[in-house]
């Protein structure tokens, strides 16, 4: 807060805490002697237990009939582990499994679900809640006032049939509930009951005892902490074992308008405060919706409490809580003021944010008359003008220090220097680009945006520009830094520089003319793309730059993420390798490293996608993918055949099946020859899902370049690979494993990036 705001707003606080004063407090009192808990809940007023402690409607039972802990309840069997007055919530515990479904002819039956009492003050939230339904093959329906209100259908994956092993997509880490073995919809509008019909979808009944089969009405995110003991398939399903469910209730007080003639109704009746809202510090809000009416009451901003007591609302020591203000501070009702100390300025909102001024500009805040209080006012607002400038400067600075030191960690130390000579500062980028202007964009990906622009040397240069702050996103700035200070390639694209006084950096490289490969094979359709000797040609120059980084770098490097978009084409089309943000280093010592996940579906490796070792022979599979792109001009990430194959194996399948023809681009048919072949057996040896079967990109790179060649045969430099490159190798042993991982690979419905 600028000290010019901070003043208003203090002016401004004076004069409501003396209107506050004179409110005088109304008469409900919290009614003496009624429990306040019980079992461990608090229990809040409107809320009470026994006669004369609540609200009409609010009253609750404290069960001590079981023995043990006592236990809070609502209506007759439904425990209530938590009231939130703020969020005007009740959190319930279904521990009886509330919708129970009377089965009649195998699974189809119906249910119904609460019962709270319609006209009561509760109704479901549909903000808090969702609709569950695990099991496989089966669909259920929530109805509520006789039409459908949501609906959802679980089912189990039919490739597993073979192995008789389920998957559900909770098995995948992120115990997603996405329609695999387990389902969930929003609840559209709160209601204080549902009718909950369920269906089989498995006539067969092969699937029924798989999974445990249940509908649920639960608090969203409960399903994602028990999906793991809820559908372990080896305690199977028991009726008996029904987990309690956490359920989120919203409540609303009984409004009975008091409509006065010329008074405004929107909001709040007129007599809500003095009947419900009592605190003088207190808000009300309308909630009617189509199944409920009434309101609720909160504590104003700055104030803590129970906004339905006279004088429950209580105001916030700010000062007190960490993290608010970290210059002076000092309490106000309903607020705070923060400023830095005495012959400082900065942002005291922010760590180490006030800074000792040299130049003295700074503000005391005193009380004065009205005229000096205006000067301040008016003088404080030209000191944070200039504050705002100063600020600016303080930041480029920080983030320069930061990304510097980001830089230099990752860079091994004699080649820092290297890295420092390539910093460029930011002014000139923005003349380069006349300051990132709409004219100068040529492209933009999900992240980020690449620029043109001109250098003061003329050098004319892409600069890309993230959008979004992430650490992430940091991290893969700097790591192309580090990467590309080291590569120098003829085939790799130049980094120039790099800016590093944004908060994400700015990346300069050489400018490539003519585009992305990706744009050549399926943007230009329908014209003629580019010719089979160019296509060879391109692969040649990407296997070249890949085989380099895999070897010749004093330590390799692992693109992750070979794909059309990132291979660029110059005037001459001739290939450059660009986007290093996911690449990695591999040390020596080291064949492979585990690292979470990159690459872009389509071209990811299924083995690294599962075990998560990245290696080079990663690179090597995503370019036999770009490989079959070439000769086919199909897009690898969307492509499926007629029964429904993706790319990589129905490629795979027609060259076993000696049908190669009808996968090929017509045109390097014509153009191609005989090298077609031979290339697509290439490509099929760099998709093996044995790693080590795959060739390495050196061998792969000696074997283009030796294509239409006096011998035409397979360069083999390693010995110890005896299977490469046999044809006969394409067994149905090999096609089929393959077909079960990609099939499994498309299930689980997680893609990165
Ligand atoms: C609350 O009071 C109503 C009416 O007196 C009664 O029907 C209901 O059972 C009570 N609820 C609880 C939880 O005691
Ligand atoms: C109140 O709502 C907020 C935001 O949805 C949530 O984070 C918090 O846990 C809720 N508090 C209670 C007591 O339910
Ligand atoms: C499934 O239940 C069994 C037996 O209760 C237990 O040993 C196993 O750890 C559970 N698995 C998971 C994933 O919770
Ligand atoms: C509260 O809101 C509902 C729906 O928005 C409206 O129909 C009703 O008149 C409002 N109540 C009052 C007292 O303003």
């Amino acid at each position: 807060m600028t000290p010019a705001a901070a003043l208003t707003v203090l002016l401004l606080q004076l004069c409501l805490s003396t209107a506050a004063a004179q409110v005088t407090p109304g008469a409900g009192m919290p009614p003496p002697r009624c429990p306040t808990s019980c079992g461990g809940v608090k229990v809040p007023y409107p809320f009470g237990i026994g006669n004369g402690c609540h609200r009409p409607g609010f009253n609750l039972t404290c069960d001590r009939t079981r023995g043990g802990e006592p236990r809070l309840l609502v209506g007759s069997d439904l425990q209530v582990v938590e009231i939130s007055l703020t969020n005007s919530t009740v959190r319930i515990l279904d521990s009886a499994g509330q919708v129970k479904l009377t089965f009649s002819g195998g699974l189809d039956g119906t249910g119904t679900w609460g019962g709270l009492g319609a006209g009561g003050p509760y109704v479901l939230s549909e903000m808090r809640n969702h609709f569950v339904v695990t099991g496989c093959n089966v669909q259920a329906t929530l109805v509520g006032d006789g039409g459908v209100v949501g609906c959802c259908s679980s089912f189990c994956s039919i490739n597993d049939r073979w192995t008789g092993v389920v998957t559900s997509s909770a098995g995948y880490g992120g115990a997603a509930c996405s329609g695999i073995g387990c389902c969930e919809t929003p609840i559209p509008i709160g209601r204080p009951s549902y009718d909950v019909e369920m269906r089989s979808l498995d006539a067969s009944n092969e699937y029924a005892d798989r999974l445990p089969i249940a509908v649920r009405i639960a608090e969203r995110g409960w399903f994602e902490g028990a999906s793991t003991t809820l559908l372990n398939d080896s305690t199977g399903y028991s009726p008996s074992r029904q987990p309690a469910v956490p359920v989120v209730l919203d409540f609303a007080v009984d409004s009975k308008p008091v409509v006065l003639p010329g008074v405004a109704t929107s909001g709040c009746p007129v007599d809500a405060r003095r009947s419900a809202c009592q605190s003088s510090h207190a808000s009300c809000h309308n909630v009617s919706g189509m199944y409920r009416s009434g309101y609720v009451c909160r504590c104003l901003d700055g104030y803590q409490g129970n906004p339905y007591l006279a004088g429950g609302c209580q105001d916030i020591d700010e000062c007190a809580l960490p993290g608010m203000c970290f210059g002076e501070c000092t309490n106000t009702a309903g607020g705070h003021l923060c400023w830095c100390p005495r012959g400082a300025q900065g942002d005291p909102l922010i760590r180490n944010g006030c800074i000792k001024s040299s130049l003295g500009l700074s503000v005391g805040i005193g009380v004065g008359s009205g005229a000096s209080l205006l000067l301040m006012v008016l003088g404080a607002i030209l000191v944070s003008r200039k504050m705002k400038q100063r600020r600016a400067k303080m930041l480029k600075k920080r983030f320069f220090r930061q990304n510097r030191g980001h830089l230099l960690q990752q860079l091994v130390s004699q080649k820092a220097d290297i890295a420092e000579r390539m910093i460029v500062p930011l002014v000139e980028l923005q003349k380069a680009t006349n300051s990132f202007d709409k004219a100068r964009e040529i492209g933009g990906g999900g992240h980020g945006t690449v620029y043109k622009g001109i250098m003061s040397d003329l050098h004319v240069v892409a600069i890309k520009k993230s959008k979004i702050t992430i650490q992430r996103e940091i991290d893969e700035f700097i790591n192309e830094v580090a990467i590309l200070s080291q590569v120098n390639h003829r085939n790799v694209v130049k980094l120039f520089g790099c800016c590093l006084e944004t908060e994400v950096p700015l990346l300069v490289y050489e400018f490539i003319s003519n585009g992305t490969l990706y744009h050549h094979l399926h943007v230009q359709e329908p014209a003629p793309s580019l010719t089979w000797e160019d296509r060879l040609r391109i692969a040649t120059e990407t296997a070249r730059a890949l085989g380099y980084l895999h070897s010749a770098v004093s330590f390799p490097i692992v693109h992750r993420d070979i794909k059309s978009q990132n291979i660029l084409l110059d005037g001459s089309l001739i290939a450059k390798v660009s986007d290093f943000g996911a690449s990695r280093c591999i040390q020596v010592d080291q064949a492979e490293t585990a690292t979470v996940i990159q690459g872009t579906f389509g071209y990811l490796d299924p083995l690294y996608f599962y075990s998560g070792q990245l290696t080079e022979k990663s690179d090597v599979y995503s370019f036999g993918v770009l490989l079959m792109e070439l000769l086919t001009r199909k897009k690898p990430c969307s492509y499926r055949s007629s029964e429904e194959e993706t790319l990589v194996r129905y490629f795979t399948a027609s060259l076993a099946a000696g049908k190669l023809v009808r996968v090929l681009d017509p045109q390097v048919v014509k153009e191609g020859g005989k090298e077609v072949e031979e290339v697509a057996v290439l490509a099929v040896a760099c998709v093996r899902i044995e790693v080590d079967h795959r060739p390495t990109m050196r061998q792969v790179e000696m074997t283009l370049e030796n294509l239409g060649g006096s011998h035409g045969s397979f360069v083999m430099h390693d010995k110890d690979v005896p299977k490469y490159p046999m044809i006969e190798g394409m067994n149905m042993e090999e096609t089929s494993q393959q077909y079960s991982y990609e099939a499994e690979y498309l299930l689980s419905s997680r893609y990165p990036r």
